[in-house]
């Protein structure tokens, strides 16, 4: 007996076996992974939650696992903190902050990684890959290595230099394409055709990889004593991340650890690169964008897989979208870092812009108890942020140099 039963398209309900599949044979739909609920309801408790480990993994029941041999590099079970300061700056009365920068690979990618390279263990794959912007590479690089897969990771270019160094320290085959994050998926997605035996974690294995971010939701209401938000925020590239909090919340009311309730819930994406956000603002289809640039890189997705279900998603929950300026992405960076002691990256930044946007607008409600979802480190985009801040002064060792700067440079201490 096992949790999983199959996997069945989102569109004409076709069902499959549970193997290495994303689209409908018929239609061409995404398949989503199917479970057995009454399966569930029997094995899972809140007790057996707070006796597992200290990890995503403890929410083992409601992911698409079949052995208990997890690659687990100790990703998530991140503290919720309360984000007092930052609340009052955006004017929200009840904010908290899930802080994924101190994951093992430093972004909330370890949660769809970990659960992907367990998976694809079971399937006895010869090697793992992905197309990324980033995040996913260096995380997916750090799982193969624990699993002793190799990795073939397609990236565009163009990504940030500390994203590119942590993915080469894992030992993966990194292949820099000249052009965009589709123009790499797209080359990635004819790749599998020539090594059927390969798993393309975000593509041919996407149904199960998109369940880790589930755990999000879950270990938000866990630490919220088993209850849900009023609000949601999160940051959109592929619109998966999304989706997947939205799934967490809504299972976790299926098997009756929470209470039935409506959350809503807002994205945000970067305004040189939103074709999620925008179709949310103007009440139309997800149109692709190309030849977009912004510096929040990780969310630089023009033709985003999950865009249609996430507006709906957005739309049907009652929350909105936000566009933020890439001066406000770097803003918001700092305003976070200045007022909660946490240190993001542009996706980060975006979410932060994003939330004060939302509420400046009236989407979000000043008395609503707010999650906003914080995904990546900052100390993976020094190259873009190092020259958006004052710059340090160098003196000589000396108490009179000091004094000397502390007249001059009043205004610096202020
Ligand atoms: C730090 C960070 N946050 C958010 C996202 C968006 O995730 P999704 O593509 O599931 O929408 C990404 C995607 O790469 C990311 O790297
Ligand atoms: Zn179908």
């Amino acid at each position: 007996m096992t949790r999983v039963i199959g996997l069945k398209c989102r569109e004409c309900g076709a069902e499959y076996p549970a193997n290495i599949q994303s689209k409908c044979n018929k239609c061409s739909g995404q398949l989503d992974v199917q479970y057995d609920w009454g399966y569930i309801k029997e094995h899972i408790s809140k007790e057996k939650i707070a006796a597992g480990p200290n990890s995503m993994w403890r929410y083992a029941d409601l992911l698409p696992v079949e052995t208990g041999n997890y690659v687990d590099l100790g990703a998530g079970y991140n503290k919720l903190h309360h984000a007092k300061h930052l609340g009052e700056a955006v004017g929200l009365k009840e904010l908290y902050i899930i802080d994924e920068s101190v994951n093992p690979s430093y972004s909330f990618k370890d949660r769809v990684t970990s659960v992907a390279v367990t998976k694809s263990i079971e399937f006895g794959v010869k090697a793992v890959g992905c197309a990324s912007t980033g995040n996913l590479a260096a995380s997916l690089g750090a799982h193969a290595a624990k699993a002793g897969l190799p990795a073939y990771i397609f990236i565009p270019a163009t990504i940030e230099l500390g994203k590119i160094v942590q993915i080469l320290i894992y030992g993966s085959h990194v292949i820099a394409v000249d052009g965009t994050y589709d123009e790499a998926s797209r080359l990635a997605g004819e790749v599998i055709k020539l090594h059927p035996d390969w798993a393309f974690i975000n593509l041919n294995l996407r149904p199960y990889y998109t369940e880790g971010s589930k755990t999000l939701a879950f270990e938000t209401a866990e630490q919220l004593n088993w209850s849900a938000p009023d609000h949601c925020v999160a940051p959109m590239a592929s619109g998966g991340l999304l989706c997947a909090i939205a799934r967490g919340y809504q299972e976790l009311m299926k098997v009756g650890l929470i209470q039935q309730k409506d959350i809503r819930i807002s994205g945000s994406q970067p305004l040189n690169c939103s074709p999620i956000s925008t179709a949310v603002q103007t009440n139309s289809a997800v149109v692709p964008v190309y030849n977009y640039k912004t510096i929040a890189h990780s969310l630089a997705i023009g033709n985003p897989a999950e865009g249609y279900y996430a507006k709906q998603v957005i739309q049907s929950s009652g929350g909105y979208a936000a566009t933020p300026t890439d001066d406000e992405i770097i803003e918001g960076i700092h305003l976070l870092a200045r007022t909660e002691g946490i240190f993001t990256e542009p996706a980060g930044g975006t979410t932060i812009a994003g939330l004060k946007q939302l509420v400046e607008e009236g989407y979000i409600e000043r008395s609503e108890k707010t999650v906003v979802y914080v995904t990546g480190n900052g100390l993976k985009a020094q190259d873009t942020l190092f020259k958006t801040l004052k710059q340090p002064v160098t003196i000589k060792p000396t108490l009179s140099e000091f004094e000397k700067l502390t007249n001059d440079e009043e205004k610096r201490w202020g």
